[in-house]
């Protein structure tokens, strides 16, 4: 009967508690009857597990332990006459249980911490996916909305010009602006594509800052402004993406100028240099300088405090920087001026 409780235990899976009680009830008719010491093994494998299955806590399952031992040791004295040697062996069985309760203990806490750490991580992972999954939903719903408001005035536009025979001559240039700043837009997203690694060069960061110096001339010249470009000499090299890396530092000095454009006059100056194991180059303007309250927003994208602007430029900066392994850091002071500095790891020879 043991025995077919074992092997039946499936079968009463609803009842795992009353399943263990009969068990241990039946295993104390058995050794009764039988009267064999042996069954002090089976006494030993049931315990681990009642232990594994039901017990948590030390307390418990040595009490548990030292229970179950005293019903052996009970049905024993019951047939077998008392001696030195049968107080000695049933010392024995005691610290046999106490040993088993003890180990057990330990492996199921072991694997509880196990258990643990994988839920934590699985949590981490999901929480991981629904940050990303939240973030592109908001690119997506932020890129919506900023098309559906030039798209929903060309509408308008055309909707006018059709029923009523309207002449929008007039409004060309608007209606031209509108879809520039959509084109803007898309274009800029673009950028936003995953990089692909395999156009990693090793460059020198010197040759990638005169590229920039250079594309950014015109603008600079334009706004009456100026760009000073200081370069230490020493010639850094870095595995970048050339041409998306101009872009970053294209995205920056542009800023640095729209900040400046207001005022009418000012130096950004350009500077590259070396600290330990990065390459940083940081970009300082006598720009009107950035609000404490923009600057948690400022890599946020589509936020931009100008009329013309998407906000998508320092956001895809970061995104550029972070896939280069580098990083991006500002710091400004409202009305004197705002720092950007990037730091990229650099290659050694
Ligand atoms: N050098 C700077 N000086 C002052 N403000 C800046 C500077 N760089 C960025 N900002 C602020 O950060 C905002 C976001 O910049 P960006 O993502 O490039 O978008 P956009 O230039 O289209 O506005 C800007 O609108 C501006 O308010
Ligand atoms: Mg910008």
């Amino acid at each position: 009967m043991f025995t077919v409780s074992i092997i039946g235990e499936k079968a009463f899976s609803n009842w795992p508690m009353r399943i263990t009680i009969a068990q241990v009830v039946l295993l104390l008719c058995f050794h009764e009857v039988s009267q064999l010491n042996w069954c002090f093994t089976i006494y030993i494998i049931l315990l681990t597990k009642v232990l594994y299955q039901h017990v948590r806590g030390t307390i418990k399952a040595v009490l548990l332990g030292f229970g179950l031992i005293s019903l052996y040791t009970i049905i024993r004295a019951s047939y077998t006459s008392f001696s030195t040697y049968s107080l000695l062996a049933s010392t024995s069985d005691f610290l046999t249980s106490l040993a088993v309760v003890l180990i057990i203990q330990y492996i199921v806490e072991m694997e509880r911490q196990k258990n643990a750490l994988k839920e934590a991580m699985k949590r981490e992972e999901m929480m991981f996916e629904h940050e990303k999954m939240r973030v592109v939903g908001e690119l997506a719903a932020g890129l919506a909305h900023e098309i559906r408001n030039p798209l929903a005035s060309l509408r308008g536009f055309l909707q006018h010009s059709k029923q009523r025979q309207h002449n929008i001559e007039p409004w060309y240039d608007l209606m031209m602006d509108e879809i520039s700043r959509m084109n803007k837009l898309t274009v800029e997203f673009l950028q936003f594509s995953k990089p692909d690694p395999s156009s990693y060069r090793i460059h020198s960061l010197h040759e990638c800052l005169q590229k920039v110096v250079y594309l950014t001339g015109p603008k600079v010249s334009d706004l009456g402004l100026r760009l000073v470009y200081v370069d230490n000499k020493s010639d850094m090299k870095v595995r970048i993406d050339m041409s998306k890396m101009v872009q970053v530092f294209v995205n920056i000095l542009n800023n640095a100028l729209e900040s400046m454009a207001g005022i009418g006059s000012g130096t950004v100056t350009l500077r590259l240099s070396q600290e330990g194991p990065r390459v940083v180059v940081e970009v300082q303007d006598t720009g009107e300088g950035i609000r404490a309250q923009d600057m948690k927003q400022i890599f946020n994208p589509f936020f931009t405090t100008k009329v013309e602007g998407t906000g998508l430029g320092l956001p895809i900066c970061k995104k550029i920087v972070q896939d280069h392994g580098g990083e991006i850091e500002v710091s400004s002071s409202p009305g004197l001026g705002t720092t950007f500095s990037v730091s990229l790891p650099a290659v050694s020879d």
